[in-house]
């Protein structure tokens, strides 16, 4: 099926509360985990979540990597809040976790990262070269990266048969915008082809993951 973008900052209060409220904490898990396979020693002293919501993965960097410094960004103050809020609640990560507001692309960020990461951004993003632009932007030589999406099914039939699998339980706001997601993804052809455009493919790598994913990890030269 063809794509169709959805908005790219998540500003609704609603849709930021119940995405505040769901538990993703196995797939973020296995997220963490894959990063540790892909990069046993490390992220590095500077690490930046790019599109980071509430900081669920944020968190995780920050707790997984006790010497790093993390930095999560998103255009979203609505999504950002529930972030804000827990991190005045943990004192002992307050020195090494920060959160901004940040819309990509933008400019004005520095580069030096030495990781970064991003879950579930690409997708929102109307033009993908945005993603890949901030990587190199951000990422100092030698970084690691990784980025993990949903993937676009082949048809709306086959996007309505996840949504039915994994979030028929959740709140209709999170059904509607998991549809719209999925509708909205890229597929590994696509991307890889991103990453060609970008300069990105001998660094770079895509591939499928489980029935609705993708990945691209790599390190910059
Ligand atoms: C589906 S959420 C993912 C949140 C988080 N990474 C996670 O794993 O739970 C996507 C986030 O990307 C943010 N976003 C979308 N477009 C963006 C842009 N151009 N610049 C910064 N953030 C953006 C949205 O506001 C939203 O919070």
């Amino acid at each position: 099926m063809q794509r169709t973008p959805e908005p790219e900052l998540m500003e609704g209060l609603d849709q930021a509360l119940a995405y505040a409220a769901a538990d993703f904490s196995a797939g973020d898990q296995q997220l963490m985990e894959r990063l540790v396979q892909l990069f046993p020693d490390g992220l590095g002293a500077a690490v930046v979540d790019l599109g980071c919501g509430p900081g669920n993965i944020s968190f995780r960097l920050a707790e997984r990597f006790p010497t790093a410094q993390v930095l999560g960004l998103d255009g979203a103050a609505a999504m950002l809040a529930p972030g804000l809020q827990e991190l005045g609640r943990r004192p002992a990560l307050q020195q090494r976790l920060r959160f901004e507001q940040r819309c990509l692309p933008d400019p004005s960020l520095p580069g030096g990262f030495t990781a970064v990461v991003s879950n579930s951004l690409l997708h929102h993003l109307h033009h993908p070269a945005v993603l890949w632009q901030a990587v190199r932007q951000l990422g100092a030589p030698g970084a690691c990266v990784f980025i993990k999406d949903l993937r676009r099914p082949p048809t709306p039939e086959a996007a309505l048969a996840l949504q039915q699998r994994y979030l028929s339980d959740a709140p209709l706001v999170l059904q509607h915008d998991y549809i719209a997601s999925l509708h909205a993804a890229f597929t590994p052809e696509e991307v890889q082809q991103q990453l060609g455009d970008a300069g990105l493919v001998d660094q770079l790598q895509v591939a499928p993951v489980d029935d609705r994913y993708l990945e691209v990890w790599g390190r910059l030269l």
